[in-house]
């Protein structure tokens, strides 16, 4: 081939370049594969080099960058061209008059509106809410509630100790808050204590290892086994309804001394109320009792001089009464799906 034709061809490339207009983005895929691909046509021009005479050599690479650059200083200019392009076409794709994208509103997790709930009930009869620590000490949650080491009533509690301390655990009951509030204030005493507690437990549809608890305390002279019993029905009848019974079976807590458990009458029409009282119509919501005088001294309060009442509920199961939900686990899965379908002021 004469050397004038060699150099003809690349200024011939470069031409085609400068004259090449790619309408679409495929059109652009083709010239980049052509022009920058890996078997780009201005890589068999240096080929040509070999043909080229000594002196005209330097010449003739300098052309063939050339069409190297133009190629490659084309292909950014048609690129960009077709992105703004792309651009302006979605662009005028936009209707603003179109109403807005809804942006959902998140909703208060069950629990939480459970406990709200509970909360506000007792609020409104003078008692203030108090929180505890979840990693607790043990003589919090045992040793000051009447249950000193080795007392078989630990055994009702199976309990998650620290590793490198087993003087501390996960709380296993919210009435470690009891014992907190009487160590730091003087009577009268009159507190609900809202928050997570933990029991090594299967996990199942109806058992939980952390689940949550309101506690109950009131402290003062001449408080009586009356004024309980007085509180908690105002308490059943607030949370379930005016019409509701409540009723109270003698029962063993270490902390209380005598010791009950309440039940709400929940009826016994339906077969989900057969179901869920066991076919007695009546369900269990708390444990109760009169404060044990060794918990009262346990916390340099006199127990000659004061005397209180004490309760603890679990709040999975009241809202899992008060929402119908059979599975405790759902609360604490947080699939979005479930969580939604509760809507609430509080
Ligand atoms: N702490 C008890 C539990 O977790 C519940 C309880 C029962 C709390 C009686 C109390 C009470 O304050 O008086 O099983």
């Amino acid at each position: 081939m004469a050397v004038i034709e060699t150099f003809d061809k690349v200024q011939a490339v470069i031409d085609e370049i400068n004259g090449s207009e790619p309408k679409t983005a495929a059109d652009l895929e083709q010239f980049r594969i052509q022009y920058l691909g890996s078997k780009n046509v201005i890589k068999s021009l240096f080929g040509l080099i070999k043909e080229v005479p000594n002196e005209q050599k330097r010449e003739f690479g300098q052309l063939v960058n050339k069409a190297k650059n133009t190629a490659e200083a084309k292909f950014e200019v048609l690129k960009t061209a077709l992105e703004s392009a792309a651009d302006e076409a979605q662009a005028a794709d936009i209707d603003l008059s179109a109403p807005g994208e809804p942006q959902a509103l998140g909703s208060r997790h069950p629990l939480t509106t459970t406990m709200n709930r509970i909360i506000r009930i007792f609020e409104r009869i003078g008692f203030v809410v108090e929180e505890g620590p979840e990693i607790e000490d043990d003589w919090h949650n045992f040793t000051a509630m009447n249950t000193p080491e080795d007392h078989p009533a630990r055994d009702m509690q199976d309990t998650f100790y620290l590793l490198n301390n087993t003087e501390m655990l996960l709380r296993t009951h919210t009435s470690s808050v009891q014992a907190r509030t009487m160590t730091s204030q003087k009577p009268p005493i009159r507190i609900i204590a809202p928050g997570r507690v933990y029991r090594n437990e299967t996990i199942s549809a109806r058992s939980h290892a952390q689940f949550h608890q309101v506690e109950g305390l009131y402290i003062d002279e001449n408080v009586s086994f009356a004024d309980m019993k007085q509180t908690l029905l105002y308490f059943a009848k607030e949370m379930y309804g005016p019409d509701k019974e409540i009723r109270l079976r003698p029962s063993y807590f270490p902390f209380t001394e005598p010791s009950a458990e309440m039940d709400v009458y929940w009826g016994l029409e339906t077969e989900t109320d057969y179901r869920i009282t066991k076919g007695t119509g009546w369900l269990e919501i708390l444990g109760c009792g009169m404060v044990d005088p060794n918990v009262l001294e346990n916390c340099g309060i006199d127990s000659e001089k004061y005397t209180g009442f004490a309760f603890g509920m679990g709040i999975e199961r009241q809202a899992m009464l008060l929402y119908d939900v059979g599975d405790i686990r759902l609360f604490f899965e947080n699939d979005v799906r479930f969580l939604k379908q509760f809507k609430s002021a509080f």
